[in-house]
């Protein structure tokens, strides 16, 4: 791995609680299932614990792209019909991954105690096994995804260089920010020719953002436009060098050393949640 991955190096045995990052984006087809994927690879083998869940409730590739069929979800979980360590599927070292199904939005159906015991378990579980949960959302501002993303520690948003992707990106930060009081993004170009288009791109968002929202966004990176990966999608291992160097020098500049704050990720989620249904 290269040189800037020791920027993003887990501190061996310092006390953490697990942190929780979504990728989103306002249009679909950006790269989030691929760049959730290669974000997991890279912090597992800086020796964080990371597991990606696919909160595409129903619809999400993340299984098709790893070649891995999870014989169970969270809705069988949720349903009482296995325990939580059999909806967890192990990827390589350090990394899993839980299918949602329709798992997360079943959530709000479920009478009270039993959602605070599962919640519970869901919770103690992430904090004995992982540093970092990586959700992958669908595409969009449906109050599902906004509630998924307002209630993660780290929201990444996705764009691409087209128009329409960067109109629809603005508009996702927007709804975040003005309705869900998300104060914070990081916004991470893909598809570029170069550095300098992201960089354009970047500041274009930027700019609209702060006449007209109150959001603060920070620039990730950006990942080139790379004709070979969709090869390597076909056979399953979604993985490149210049993805992951690209990659991990834009994850080198999250806050992963910092402590995430102390609400329960889960709690905050099932609030937003009921309030939407
Ligand atoms: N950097 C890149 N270079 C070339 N192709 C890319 C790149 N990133 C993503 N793609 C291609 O874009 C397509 C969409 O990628 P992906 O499925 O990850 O997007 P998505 O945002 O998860 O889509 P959806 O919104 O439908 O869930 C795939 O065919 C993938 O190969
Ligand atoms: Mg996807």
């Amino acid at each position: 791995m290269q040189q800037q991955a020791l920027h993003l190096m887990s501190v061996e045995g310092k006390e953490r609680r697990t942190g929780y990052i979504a990728i989103a984006s306002g249009k679909g087809g950006v790269g989030k299932t691929l760049i959730t994927i290669n974000a997991g690879r890279i912090l597992s083998k800086n020796r964080y614990r990371v597991l990606i869940v696919d909160g595409d409730l129903g619809l999400s590739n993340v299984h098709i792209m790893l070649g891995i069929t999870p014989p169970k979800n969270l809705y069988n979980f949720f349903m009482g019909e296995v325990p939580l360590e059999e909806v967890v599927v192990p990827v390589e070292e350090n990394l899993a991954f839980i299918s949602s199904g329709s798992g997360v939005r079943e959530l709000v159906n479920l009478p009270p105690a039993q959602l605070k015991h599962l919640i519970m378990k869901l919770q103690e579980y992430a904090e004995r096994n992982y540093d970092w949960v990586i959700f992958d959302t669908p595409p969009g501002i449906h109050s599902d995804t906004t509630a998924l993303v307002s209630s993660s520690h780290i929201p990444i948003v996705l764009t691409t260089p087209e128009p329409t992707s960067i109109a629809d990106a603005y508009g996702l930060i927007k709804v975040l920010n003005l309705e869900e009081k998300v104060p914070q993004f990081y916004l991470l170009v893909n598809k570029v020719s170069s550095q300098e288009e992201g960089k354009r791109v970047f500041e274009g968002i930027r700019v609209v953002c702060e006449k007209f929202t109150n959001a603060e966004v920070l620039y990730l990176g950006s990942i080139r436009y790379d004709p070979k990966i969709i090869r390597k999608i076909i056979n399953q291992t979604p993985f490149s060098d210049e993805l992951t160097r690209e990659l991990t020098q834009a994850l080198s500049k999250l806050p992963l050393s910092i402590k995430p704050p102390s609400y329960s990720f889960w709690e905050k989620l099932l609030l937003k949640l009921r309030r939407s249904s």
